[in-house]
């Protein structure tokens, strides 16, 4: 019986996900490496690190861990200077809507989130009360596809893991759900999506009573 409900952040209840690309394509672009569509949606959900050795692996210099540091930190004063201006009118249509019809269907709710930056996102879009736990890339240790993180969601609710369902935007996050032992819902374009169980095309198409009729 499904109990509970992890979403993910960037890319499904508030549009981050071009602002996190965005800022990757602009220290793509000053360091001289190639940033195309593929690379985009390799990188979408990947954690910070993770997302800048994709990056590199265009390039056929060698980085050291300092200049890797300066990179990463560089791309998230780019990201930071925007989600800085961000408020409640950048949550997706419909976003608040479904998490509340989520609440009030009897389930409880979790965020998992890969970002460092989910913490000020959830602050200023202002919906840090709708989540019964929240877990962000500050708390685990492995990033997504590892299951980790949807694991420490369901614990977090006091629940099995097959007792919940997650949702995401990534390739990286559906095969991070599966790995948890739970069922996935894709949010967005069904070509990166192909693992998901259900697919929408936005958080607003999500309707909690598709499981729980
Ligand atoms: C994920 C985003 O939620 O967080 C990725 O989908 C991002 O694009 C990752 O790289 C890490 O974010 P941050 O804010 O910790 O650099
Ligand atoms: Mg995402």
């Amino acid at each position: 019986v499904l109990k509970g409900v992890i979403f993910d952040l960037d890319g499904v209840i508030a549009d981050t996900a071009v602002v996190h690309h965005a800022a990757w394509k602009r220290l793509a672009s000053e360091i001289g490496v190639a940033f195309d569509d593929s690379v985009g949606e390799r990188i979408k959900g990947v954690d910070r690190r993770g997302s800048l050795d994709i990056l590199l692996e265009r390039t056929a210099r060698a980085y050291s861990e300092e200049e890797k540091e300066a990179l990463a930190s560089r791309k998230n004063d780019y990201y930071r200077q925007q989600i800085e201006t961000f408020g409640p009118q950048h949550l997706f249509p419909g976003a608040r809507h479904t998490i509340e019809s989520v609440r009030r269907a009897g389930l409880k709710t979790a965020l998992a989130s890969a970002s460092r930056n989910a913490p000020l996102l959830l602050e200023r879009l202002g919906i840090a009360d709708l989540f019964d736990y929240v877990v962000d890339a500050n708390h685990i240790g492995r990033a997504k596809p590892d299951p980790e993180i949807f694991l420490a969601a369901a614990r977090g609710l006091g629940l099995e893991p097959s007792e919940c369902l997650g949702v995401e935007d990534a390739a990286a996050g559906i095969a991070g759900i599966h790995a948890a032992g739970m069922k996935a819902v894709g949010v967005g374009q069904a070509q990166a999506l192909a693992e998901a169980d259900l697919l929408v095309p936005n958080v607003a198409a999500f309707d909690i009573r598709l499981f729980t009729a």
